[in-house]
């Protein structure tokens, strides 16, 4: 997969003199080395036509802070798109499709189906905002070439799209094949449990508590049944855990399989039901599964 990412603030990601940035370490960084990520990093001042390199302004209508200019944004990413992100790049056709993300707590939230799709891209294509963000019309532009996502990680404003990037970056290349090592992490993770098929309520469920030597620690016991070797019973547990979590601390992902999932509340079964009940989720019981 090849990645751009078009920032003001390359060093952010690049390596430094005390070693590798976050693209260059960790799983990421090995499969960087092995050639399946192709990371390239574009300043974006280098679109910048004045003196200054100034890629800001003032916002029409006034208010405070700056607004990026759709200018430099416009010839950076027709450069990045349809060459090798140099200024002079001869236009490539052969260049792979790219779909074009844009973080901004403005945006759709990122999750585990948006990492998924992403992993599934030959190209992605980032666009890092700063100040108060880039002038409207440069995503309205986009979109008439490419898909295009303005994408937030969370409810919260940073300074500016780069850490989003790293976060969304994390979440698609440990989807790679081959990224993870063992792919079957991936699937038992919080938000991408169970078989993954529409209507596994272990689909959205937080994962678990984790255990590992020694089995005593500090007076603290690891929970019996995971040293009994019953699978059945191991998996029982850790769907029960699975379900007493994510109930006690998202609540809303509990609703939404109960109520708000096609089919959600009739593939919990007997036991379930009664877990969710205890943590204070009574499900209907009319559609229960046998
Ligand atoms: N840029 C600033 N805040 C952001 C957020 N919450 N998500 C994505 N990009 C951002």
């Amino acid at each position: 997969m090849r990645v751009d990412i078009i920032t003001i603030f390359p060093d952010y990601f690049g390596t430094t003199a005390k070693g590798a940035g976050p693209l260059g370490v960790s799983l990421i960084g090995k499969a960087a080395a092995r050639g399946d990520l192709d990371f390239r990093l574009h300043d974006l001042r280098r679109w910048a036509t004045d003196v200054h390199h100034t890629v800001d302004d003032t916002p029409f209508g006034g208010g405070p802070g700056m607004v990026m200019k759709p200018d430099v944004w416009g010839t950076a990413l027709d450069d990045v798109l349809t060459g090798d992100g140099t200024v002079t790049a001869p236009s490539a056709p052969s260049a792979p499709l790219a779909r074009l993300i844009v973080p901004t707590p403005s945006g759709t939230p990122f999750t585990q189906g948006l990492a998924a799709a992403y992993a599934a891209e030959k190209r992605l294509v980032f666009a890092c905002g700063r100040y108060e963000g880039i002038d409207s019309r440069v995503v309205a532009d986009a979109r008439s070439a490419m898909a295009v996502d303005e994408v937030s990680i969370g409810d919260y404003v940073l300074a500016g799209g780069e850490v989003a990037v790293c976060v969304i970056l994390e979440a698609v290349c440990r989807l790679l094949p081959g990224v993870l090592g063992n792919e079957q992490s991936a699937a038992d993770d919080s938000f991408g449990g169970g078989t993954g098929e529409a209507g596994d309520p272990m689909r959205g469920l937080l994962e678990g508590p984790v255990y590992t030597r020694p089995r005593s620690w500090r007076g603290r016991e690891v929970p019996p049944v995971l040293l009994s070797g019953d699978h059945q019973a191991i998996a029982r547990w850790r769907r029960d855990e699975a379900l007493r979590r994510t109930a006690a601390v998202r609540p809303d992902l509990v609703s939404q399989i109960i109520s708000g999932t096609p089919g959600g509340a009739a593939m919990l079964d007997a036991r379930d039901r009664t877990v969710l009940a205890e943590a204070g989720f009574p499900v209907d019981g009319e559609s229960m599964a046998h």
